[in-house]
């Protein structure tokens, strides 16, 4: 049976990366016997221009009744006074499809340590993974606002815990099966629980080696050790902060990809860059953030593991080749690096 992408190119540098993704979809699903269909929509941006809202009805209804849908990037100074901004979109779309969990992968390629700004041998392998709680804690929490005092209540449930914990754990043991759960055990109380929550589980993960690590200590090996880091699984404020520390190590905006997923409906993939306004339109953009974004999406959205697994093959040779775009040394437009690593694909 077939599955249907839902592509929503957005604004500025997205659409560029979107049709590289796509192209890329295509080939690795050829080459490996899957049956994919697309369909495009306005989002964005896009949508107040298409239909005065940033998620248009039409859109939404597409999205759920998608199997995975690919974001390229929303926003741009042309809808600053817009009634509403297209990043609402965004968050009404991740709102509605009930995503709670963020995957965002970092990894250093091999011939691309110099472009971190730590130091080369420090970073020299790393490959990790940050799970991160997306819909409850603190961003979601009673907030009362005085003018001597404010307050944010941060609320976890043990469900919340093991939905976003499986999430991790199951990553884990499609990785190198090592989990690192990120609290602050020591003083709060739904620290506390998530250990013990998480503790729970581990047991029905036989390949993964479960330990726990509190979060300032996991800013600083972060940046010390990045390498010794396999899945981090953390609550929504935390992953905020350790998922932005990290993008850093790997020293291009251009490079990351991500992935949010729900239970049951479609995931939402999308590079972890902005519309890049500045370079819109020039043929510029790094789509390798959208392409690790399209293996994600074979690999977690359409349970596709070998054609994602070539996706990530293809675009680290490519990389390692030195035939890259202009922001991380290279020489090649856009259009020109995706079909280098479309026919890699292919062969
Ligand atoms: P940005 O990520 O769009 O750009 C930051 C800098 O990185 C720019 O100099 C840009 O040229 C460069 N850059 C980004 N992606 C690149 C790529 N793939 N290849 C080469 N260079 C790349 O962030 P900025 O400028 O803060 O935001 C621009 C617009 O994007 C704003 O409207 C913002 O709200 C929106 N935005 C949207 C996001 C999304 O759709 N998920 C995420 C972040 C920002
Ligand atoms: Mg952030």
């Amino acid at each position: 049976m077939s599955k249907h992408i839902l592509v929503l190119p957005g604004d500025g540098i997205g659409p560029e990366v979107a049709r590289i993704a796509v192209d890329c979809l295509k080939a690795a699903a050829s080459a490996e016997g899957v049956s994919l269909t697309f369909d495009e929509a306005p989002f964005g941006g896009a949508g107040l221009d298409a239909c005065g809202k940033p998620l248009p009805e039409e859109t939404l209804d597409k999205a759920r009744s998608a199997d995975a849908v690919f974001l390229g990037a929303v926003g741009g100074p042309k809808w600053d006074d817009a009634p509403e901004r297209p990043e609402k979109g965004l968050l009404a779309l991740r709102s509605e499809l009930g995503l709670f969990a963020n995957l965002r992968p970092v990894k250093v390629f091999a011939g691309l340590e110099g472009l971190s700004p730590l130091k080369a041998d420090r970073v020299a392998g790393a490959d990790l993974l940050i799970v991160r709680e997306l819909t409850g804690g603190l961003y979601f929490g009673e907030k009362r606002e005085g003018r001597e005092t404010a307050s944010d209540l941060c609320t976890y449930s043990a469900d919340e815990v093991a939905r976003i914990a499986r999430v991790a754990f199951r990553a884990a043991s499609g990785r190198r099966g090592k989990l690192t759960s990120v609290d602050k055990a020591n003083v709060l109380a739904t620290s506390r629980l998530w250990r013990s929550t998480v503790n729970q589980l581990a047991p029905e993960y036989q390949d993964v080696t479960l330990d726990h690590m509190y979060v300032d200590a996991t800013a600083m090996k972060l940046v010390t050790h990045p390498s010794a880091f396999d899945v981090i699984l953390t609550e929504n404020l935390f992953g905020d902060i350790l998922s932005d520390e990290a993008a850093v190590i790997a020293g291009s905006l251009g490079l990351l990809g991500s992935a949010s997923l729900g239970e049951g409906g479609p995931g939402l993939f999308e590079p972890i860059h902005g519309s890049a306004p500045d370079i819109a339109g020039q043929d510029k953009a790094n789509p390798s953030g959208a392409i690790a974004s399209a293996a994600m999406l074979l690999r977690f959205g359409l349970g596709e593991a070998r054609a994602a697994d070539r996706i990530e093959a293809a675009l680290q040779a490519q990389l390692k080749s030195g035939r890259t775009t202009a922001d991380i040394g290279g020489s090649l437009g856009c259009r020109a690096f995706g079909a280098e690593v479309c026919e890699r694909l292919a062969s």
